[in-house]
């Protein structure tokens, strides 16, 4: 931003100086003889106090009218104000208005999640976007910062790609000049070969997955990063990942509590987030899905739910009955919002409850050899308070190049870590099949066409060594930190299977 202008971030060190903001209007209020202008800048909100007979008259006129979100810059002296945001307000000398906005499509009372998506691009600049955007960057950074600081080199790999990274129903062809290529699921195969170069890698990039899944989890375009680490075994791995969520966890404590506070995420849970993590194996998990400690759960919170819903009920049936005639405009629309959110909330109620009977019956006939369904990962998620790895999963439903283990053919060294309190998966991982012979076999079962794998089985040719990783999926992260139940919050242009609005 121009020097000319300071910041409001940066107020506090301009207390009783004059200084000049440059933003947009965020809202603002008249009470005849002052207007509280609201004014976002990028940086935070700032209450802009203007004071009839400080400014000039046809000026205060102007802006009792002017629109929500148009641009300016105002100019005044920054006093410190405990009530207002931020803790300081400017008492205003000058405003120049840039460019006036009229009927701005959002407006301060709420709107449908479609509307809203609809106007992305105009969304992004509310509050709870805003600090979702910059939650997302303190997770990015901090991804960029653990690794390079823990001695890993940025490979970037392609996104035009001949093999299947991950499974053969979700691709996305393209057309390369007459011959089909896919964009990557992931660059995890390409990664394996830096990582004989380097030791200790990553890729951070965009990631296109075809899911024919409409879930609060997916996304047809998402990022992900990818450590691999050669000379590794499965525990070195976990507890990479451990160290690795932590870290970050603890840089968005850092630079972002206030945009925690505002999204009303669960801070309490978040700062006992370090390491260690649970640990359980698929085993251990499918046992404890199908126990009767599962079964109490899930019954308890069908009980919870129900009394929820007749609370949303009641509170629903209060505010219809509202006399419309006897209260002022503004009243009327507060409780036309409130009433859109609570019947909402009503809405995801319902279908709780009414999903609560078949993931009980889903975990209760859980079958061995399965991959874990959404579902069941939830429950597991839910019933614990931090973090937890299942691993050792078995062969059968899991990807061809995860190593078999050893001591029991039937499953992989692999993990997936689950967040905590219903939020599922945010990543998964395995040690790589380093043995070629065994590789083939697996490419083999796969299906998958043994020539695009040549280059990849090259590495377990010459100088194989036990390696390998695990992908994070930023969005999943950041939906688990900022307490959003959606993902598509929390990517700036979600792509989602049945909708690309902008
Ligand atoms: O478990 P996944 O499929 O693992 C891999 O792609 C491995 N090749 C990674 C590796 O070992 N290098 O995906 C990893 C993570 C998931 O845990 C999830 O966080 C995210 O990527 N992810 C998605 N996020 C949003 N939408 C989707 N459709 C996603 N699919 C996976
Ligand atoms: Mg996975």
């Amino acid at each position: 931003m121009d020097d000319q202008y300071t910041t409001i971030n940066c107020l506090s060190q301009h207390q009783g100086k004059e200084v000049t903001l440059a933003g947009w209007l965020y809202k603002g209020r008249s009470s005849g003889k002052v207007q509280f202008l609201v004014l976002r800048d990028g940086t935070g909100l700032c209450q802009c106090v203007v004071e009839k007979g400080k400014v000039p008259g046809e000026l205060f006129e102007q802006l009792k009218h002017l629109g929500q979100e148009s641009s300016l810059t105002v100019t005044g002296t920054v006093r410190a104000d405990e009530r207002s945001l931020g803790g300081y307000e400017l008492a205003v000398t000058d405003v120049q208005i840039i460019s006036p906005a009229d009927g701005y499509p959002i407006t301060p009372k709420s709107h449908g999640v479609d509307f809203l998506l609809k106007h992305r691009h105009l969304h992004l600049r509310s509050q709870h976007q805003w600090c979702i955007g910059k939650i997302r960057h303190t997770v990015i950074d901090a991804i960029r910062r653990f690794l390079n600081d823990n001695g890993f080199v940025l490979i970037d790999t392609p996104i035009l790609t001949a093999t299947v990274g991950e499974e053969q129903q979700s691709l996305f062809e393209v057309d390369y000049f007459g011959s089909p290529l896919y964009l990557t699921q992931t660059g995890q195969l390409h990664l394996e070969s830096a990582v004989m170069s380097f030791g200790k890698v990553y890729c951070f990039g965009p990631t296109f997955r075809a899911e024919k899944s409409k879930t609060r989890r997916h996304l047809t375009e998402f990022w992900m990063v990818e450590p691999e680490v050669a000379f590794i075994d499965l525990d070195g791995l976990l507890e990479l990942a451990e160290n690795f969520v932590s870290f970050i966890i603890a840089q968005v404590l850092q630079n972002n509590k206030n945009e925690l506070e505002t999204l009303d995420a669960d801070i309490t849970s978040l700062e006992k987030t370090k390491a260690p993590f649970y640990r359980l194996t698929y085993t251990e998990t499918v046992d404890i899905l199908r126990s009767r400690r599962t079964r109490d759960f899930l019954a308890g919170q069908l009980k919870e739910l129900q009394n929820q819903k007749q609370q949303l009920e009641t509170k629903i049936s209060e505010l219809e009955k509202q006399p419309a005639s006897q209260i002022k405009q503004w009243q009327k629309d507060k409780i036309a919002a409130e009433l859109i959110e609570l019947r909402t909330v009503l809405t995801e109620t319902d279908t709780k409850i009414e999903n609560n009977p078949k993931h009980a019956e889903l975990a209760g006939e859980f079958r061995w050899g399965k991959d874990l369904g959404g579902s069941d990962e939830t429950i597991i998620s839910q019933m614990h308070d931090k973090p937890i790895f299942v691993t050792h999963y078995p062969k059968e439903a899991k990807a061809f190049y995860m190593k078999a283990d050893r001591d029991n053919e039937k499953v992989v060294l692999n993990f997936d870590l689950l967040a905590p309190a219903g939020f599922g998966e945010i990543i998964g991982g395995s040690m790589r099949e380093d043995d070629h012979d065994l590789l083939v076999a697996r490419i083999n079962e796969h299906d998958l066409d043994i020539e695009n794998y040549k280059w990849y089985l090259d590495l377990r040719k010459y100088g194989s060594v036990p390696h390998g990783g695990f992908g994070l999926g930023v969005e999943r992260t950041v939906a688990w930190l900022t307490a959003q139940k959606h993902i598509r919050q929390c990517i700036p242009f979600p792509r989602m299977m049945d909708k690309v609005y902008i």
